[in-house]
């Protein structure tokens, strides 16, 4: 049977350490290829670091992601080498290993427990509500990206750390800054195109994360003063054994959760919903299931999170010499796992390249997998997109593309920054 493939390939022989590569899709030929020819392929990089691997197939990323004792993230998860104090001052969770990462986790975890989630069920569908009809009060043509899929995790992120609704959009605004560190739309400093080594001690190296730290200290100095029972407030308390967060930490999880907890959920809504209405019998039959199969809305949600892989790859640095696919691997080279490659590949996903909402099983690596570091946000993002669309889709008797998204500048965050659509209420 042939291969249904809906989505625009892109080409064969993409420099894939280009931001520029993925400025109209991401190149899924090029990674084609590269699991194809050559699976973990070495790439050089233009700017002054020193090349990398590059592991593109399903089955060689979990492996990766597994085995952490030869493959390690406490010497940086980016492409970025970053050394020294730098490196200690600006680190968060994603740079540890075990067993300083699993303290962390620890310290962190409980308010992002599918548990603590589920309770949040109805406060996040009333945001969802007021989200969907606040923008299709307005005209029927709009750009979903603004109106939509921004405004629901930053509400929501909002609510999870008890700061003002307010303070909501210049949030998200650093945020942006921070995870879109190499497009000029979102910094005045974008890395590789401007000199941002005054800032190689602070993460992203985005003057950004300045602003967050001083909001983060801010917001501390008023939960010690004023406890609630907000996430803030549970980050700063000590555990039952006494164990508590330093205050490095602190600011840097608060920076880790306004980056990783905003823009990759409105990224992958923006995603899905461009599937959907590129598959409009899809979109049909999913608002169709609301309120009679529940279980239809949950693979549909695991088959945009893997349809968007928003998050395109993350790094590893070798500690021990080891031998993957044949290439040798020495002691400090550095390994990048490329899940939205391994989320395409066919030997894991039959017909990787069509969207289908009934897609079981779904073992895709959006969030990760068999790592230590399983995204912890998870839960809440899986429920923001459940949510949403079931809020949205019931209101709605068509929807279209109004005109091209506008994607991002960047090899490592996959997402549209404007989707123009037209909408007809039901
Ligand atoms: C669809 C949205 C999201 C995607 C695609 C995503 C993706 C990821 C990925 C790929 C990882 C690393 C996995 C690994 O290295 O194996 C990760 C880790 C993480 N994510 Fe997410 N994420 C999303 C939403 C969120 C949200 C909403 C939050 C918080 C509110 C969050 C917080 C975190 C944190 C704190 C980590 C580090 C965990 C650790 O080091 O133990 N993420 N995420």
């Amino acid at each position: 049977m042939s291969e249904r493939i809906e989505v625009d390939l892109g080409a064969s022989d993409a420099d894939i350490t280009d931001p520029d590569s993925y400025t109209n899709g991401v190149p899924y030929a090029t990674f084609q290829r590269l699991r194809e020819q050559d699976p973990v392929s070495w790439w050089d990089e233009h700017d002054g670091g020193k090349g990398f691997w590059a592991v593109t197939r399903y089955d060689d990323l979990l492996d990766v992601s597994r085995r952490v004792e030869a493959f390690s993230s406490a010497q940086g998860i980016t492409l970025e080498e970053i050394e020294g104090e730098d490196f200690h001052a600006r680190r968060n969770m994603l740079e540890y290993d075990p067993p300083e990462h699993t303290r962390y986790r620890r310290l962190v975890s409980k308010p992002f427990s599918r548990r603590e989630v589920y309770a949040y069920e109805q406060a996040i569908r009333l945001l969802a509500r007021n989200v969907v009809d606040e923008a299709l009060a307005g005209p029927s043509t709009f750009d979903f990206v603004e109106h939509v899929a921004k405004q629901l995790p930053m509400r929501m992120l909002g609510r999870l750390l008890g700061v003002p609704d307010d303070d909501g959009p210049w949030l998200v605004e650093r945020g942006d800054a921070l995870l879109g560190n190499l497009d000029p739309e979102f910094t005045a400093h974008p890395v590789g195109l401007t000199d941002t080594d005054e800032f190689s001690h602070i993460p992203f190296r985005s003057p950004a994360a300045l602003d967050l730290y001083q909001y983060a200290e801010r917001q501390a100095e008023q939960r010690r003063a004023h406890p609630t029972d907000d996430v803030i407030t549970r980050l700063l308390a000590p555990t039952i054994d006494g164990e508590q967060l330093t205050e490095r930490e602190f600011k840097n999880f608060f920076v880790l959760l306004v980056s990783a907890g905003n823009d990759t959920t409105r990224y992958t809504m923006t995603a899905g919903m461009k599937a959907l209405i590129e598959h409009p019998e899809q979109l049909a039959e999913l608002r169709d299931s609301i309120g009679r199969d529940p279980g239809l809305m949950d693979s549909a949600v695991e088959e945009i999170l893997r349809w968007g892989t928003v998050t395109m790859h993350f790094r590893r640095t070798a500690v021990q010499d080891v031998e993957l696919r044949g290439r040798r691997i020495k002691v400090g080279d550095k390994v990048v796992i490329w899940f939205v490659s391994a989320d395409y590949d066919g030997a894991q996903f039959p017909e990787p390249y069509h969207f289908d909402i009934h897609r079981t099983p779904n073992e895709h690596v959006a969030f990760g997998r068999m790592s230590p570091h399983l995204c912890l946000g998870a839960q809440l993002a899986r429920m923001e997109l459940k949510v949403l669309f079931e809020e949205l889709l019931p209101k709605l008797s068509d929807a279209q593309l109004a005109g091209r998204p506008d994607r991002l500048r960047s090899n490592f965050i996959g997402g549209m920054k404007r989707l123009p659509v037209r909408v007809s209420l039901a």
